[in-house]
Formats: structure tokens, sequence, C-alpha cells
């Protein structure tokens, strides 16, 4: 907040230029992706970033392979489709990881161009196998689009070693900003194909003449830049794997004090994402009077269940700056004075 109190400088401006740069150059190390791909921040939030993958990758009649386990599995199969492609929609259980067998087998016949999927699915609280969906894409020759709007700056994400061809994300998750940005990186074969007719506002290669070449695209807004930049230096003082370790040790603690007071989560504990908890409402419990009773009195706010899951979880994020122990136990002590429980003797 502090940041965005800085000078409005212009988009071209020669200081704000370089702070771009080390946007670019920060966001490359935090997305792992390697130097030849294209990544900066889009003006927008995540799903402007699901849109701009999809729009400079597909063209009309492709064939997609979207893996929807989840709200925004869902969405990323719906926007795909937008862009004029065929999309076969790979469902899997909400609450359970995809499995990458299932993946085998559809793309066996090698009629898929591209392969989508969410990585850390916000719906259910599952994070996806998308190292080894990858490398079923790439035994295809298939194009890769991966949503990682909740797993980037909080778990692990590796697009040199998934060769993802897109990969984007949102600021005000794992990065710890306010929305408004969306943190995206697209492979040098992605941008070498000229695929697609992206909306002006989402054209990667004239997003490009404007982040390298400095030519006006469009007027980025600096306060926003300010913040993302703030937030990215603090991930890089925390170094990547201090900061993946904080969210493990936060999710743990969650679960801990969870558990204490009879509580457990939706996915198997193989495929829990850290940075967003899946907590199954026990029977006879009213859902969103717990929700309202934990803003109103606790004032902490946790998410209702999505869809299918309506009802049936709540969603705690513990994700940026928030992804602490101390938070976990706040929660949990509100949930515990919310339900009326109090720690299980053990
Ligand atoms: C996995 C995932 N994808 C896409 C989006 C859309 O992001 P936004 O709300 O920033 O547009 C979200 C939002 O929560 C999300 O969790």
């Amino acid at each position: 907040m502090q940041a965005m109190t800085g000078p409005l400088r212009s988009h071209l401006d020669p200081e704000f230029v370089l702070l771009l740069d080390d946007v670019r150059a920060r966001l490359t190390t935090l997305f792992q992706a390697p130097p030849d791909h294209f990544t900066f921040a889009l003006s927008g939030t995540g799903t402007t970033g699901m849109d701009a993958a999809a729009a400079n990758l597909l063209e009309p009649g492709m064939m997609v392979l979207c893996v929807v386990n989840g709200y925004f599995g869902d969405r990323l199969a719906q926007v795909c489709a937008l862009h004029g492609a065929f999309v076969e929609r790979l469902e899997g259980e909400w609450g359970q990881a995809i499995d990458p067998a299932q993946v085998e087998r559809v793309m066996s016949d090698g009629r898929f161009d591209v392969v989508a999927i969410v990585h850390g699915e916000t719906s259910t609280g599952v994070i996806n196998p998308v190292g080894e969906v990858a490398a079923i894409a790439r035994q295809h020759d298939a194009l890769l689009i991966v949503d990682a709007v909740t797993s980037l700056g909080a778990v692990p994400v590796d697009v040199a070693a998934w060769n993802a061809d897109a990969c984007y994300s949102c600021s005000q998750k794992g990065i710890g900003a306010p929305s408004g940005l969306a943190p995206i990186t697209f492979s040098a074969r992605l941008r070498h194909r000229r695929a697609g007719t992206p909306p002006f506002s989402l054209d990667v290669k004239k997003l490009e003449d404007f982040w390298v070449r400095r030519r006006y695209h469009h007027t980025i807004s600096a306060p926003m830049i300010y913040a993302l930049h703030a937030a990215l230096t603090e991930a890089a003082e925390e170094g990547l794997e201090a900061r993946w370790k904080r969210h493990a040790d936060a999710h743990s603690a969650l679960v801990a004090g969870l558990d204490a007071i009879g509580l457990c989560l939706l996915p198997a504990l193989a495929h829990r994402l850290h940075s967003l908890n899946a907590v199954c409402v026990p029977d006879g419990v009213d859902a969103s009077e717990v929700k309202d009773c934990m803003l109103t009195r606790h004032q902490i706010e946790i998410g209702a269940g999505l869809g299918p899951l309506a009802g049936k979880i709540w969603r705690i994020g513990l994700m940026g700056s928030g992804a602490t122990i101390h938070n976990a136990e706040k929660v949990v002590t509100a949930l515990a004075k919310s339900l009326g429980r109090t720690p299980l003797s053990r």
C-alpha cells in the first residue's frame, strides 16, 4: 500500500521502464521460466491472463483437451471454446487431483493440439499433477496452457521443466499485491507461431513491443506496477524455497489445528494445495452461518464452497504475506468459537 503512493510516472518514463524490466526479471524467476520465454504482467486479473493465453494460442478448429475438476477448470474450458477451439473436457472428481493415466489414455490417439490445466484449483483446494500432464503433452507434441493463479508464489511453479507455452497468474494471491495485474509467460515457440487473432489489448506481439522495445501499447497503471514490484522484491528477499516452506508450514499448522477440533480437509493428503484449504463442513452445520460469524465476530473472511461443493466446504486462504502459522492458529481459534467446539484431547 505504501508502494502505491509513489509518483504517477508515465508508462514510458525512463525510470519507470527500468522498473518494468525488473518486474520482468523477477517474474521470470518466480515462474522459473526460461530466458527465451516472454514474461511480464498484463493489465487485468487472473481471468485476463486466461483470456490472453487462449487468445494468443488458439485458432478455430484446434483440438484442446481441458482438465475440468473444479470451477476454474470449467472456466478455462469455456474460455478456450470462446476462442474458437474444439474443447474436449476431461472431467475429474471435484476434490481429487486428475489422474495422469486418464490424460494419457485420451491423448493416446494424438488428436489434441493443446492441453489446458489448472495447477492449483481454488474451488477444491487441490493441486493437479502438472509435471506429469506436461510430460504427456510433450510426448504428443501438444502445446500447454497452465493456470497458476493460486499456485504462483505459494508452491513451486516450474515453467521451464513443464515447457509450458502459456502460464498465467494474478497479483493478489501467492504474490500478495492487490489485484489488477496478471503475471504471464509465453514460450518462444508460441510467439513464433503467430496463431489466433487476439484482441489488441491482449496481443502478445504488441505487448512485447511495449515491454521490451518500449513502444506505446497501453497506459499501464504505475501504482499497480509499484505494488507488484514491492511484492516481488519481498519474494526475492525471502527466496523461493523459504517462501514455499512458509506456505507449507502455515498449511500444516492449519491442518493440525483443524484436526484438534475434529475438522478435516476435502482433498487427500498428497493432493493438497497449501495456499487454499478446503475444509469439510460437518453434518448438521450451516456453512454460511459459520462463515458470517467468522467475518462479523472475528473479522476473518473465509470462502464458501462453489458449484457442487456449495454448503459442503469452507475455503481458507493462507497465501502471500498471510501464510503464517500465527494466522493459521487464529483461524482455527475463531472457527472453534464459531462452531462452539474446543480442541479434542488427544
Ligand atoms: C485458479 C483460478 N483461475 C482463475 C481465476 C480468476 O482470477 P481473477 O479473479 O483474478 O480474475 C481464479 C480466481 O480466484 C482462480 O482461482
